[in-house]
């Protein structure tokens, strides 16, 4: 299976509730050979209505700390969420939205293979590092996971509600670009 075919797939889903309501599945968006994946909860208004990852104001300013540390969707990255299609009025997902939707994340995790996944805000965290993950306390670290190093920092949509802890999403950012020159063999040119 390839990228697009699981895109292909991945658009006509309707493996739970959302597909309702959606107006497009956001499948995510990146290179295929990425080896830094981000994942999100699920979309929001404007993510549904043009199909893609963080394209409202909190995906402005991850675009903003991704290019702080030369990275970019276009470049060396792939983007993804927890859902792939809006919980009416940005709820979180229910956990049976989330269990439906996971597969798609896995295969593409198994499509991609990256050596580094950071999980954007708690429900990402709570699904892919641990139950009981607190961003506030285990944000910046990394975990180890079956030779998968993931880390968790703090959802932008946070940062633009408590701009006080910009600087500490910050500094994992300045992390993250440290362990992408130690483990990561072609994000940064310089390590190709
Ligand atoms: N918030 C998320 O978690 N994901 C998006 O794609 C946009 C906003």
């Amino acid at each position: 299976m390839d990228f697009e075919t699981l895109k292909q797939e991945c658009l006509a889903c309707r493996r739970c509730a959302l597909c309702e309501t959606r107006r497009n599945v956001v499948f995510g968006q990146g290179v295929p050979d990425a080896e830094v994946l981000f994942v999100g909860e699920g979309p929001g208004a404007s993510e549904d209505e043009q199909g893609l990852p963080f394209v409202g104001r909190s995906g402005k300013l991850l675009d903003s700390y991704l290019e702080a540390i030369d990275l970019a969707r276009d470049k060396n990255i792939f983007i993804a969420n927890i859902v792939k299609c809006r919980p009416p009025q940005n709820r979180d997902p229910l956990p049976e939205e989330s269990a439906a939707c996971i597969p798609w994340l896995r295969q593409q995790f198994q499509l991609l293979r990256p050596k580094i996944v950071v999980c954007l805000g708690r429900v990402a965290a709570q699904q892919l590092i641990e139950k009981g993950f607190s961003v506030t306390k285990d944000h910046g670290k990394f975990f180890d996971k079956q030779g998968t190093l993931f880390m968790a920092t703090l959802h932008p949509a946070a940062l633009l509600r408590n701009p006080n802890n910009k600087p500490l999403a910050f500094g994992d950012f300045v992390a993250l670009r440290e362990k992408i020159h130690e483990v990561c063999t072609h994000t940064y040119p310089e390590n190709a």
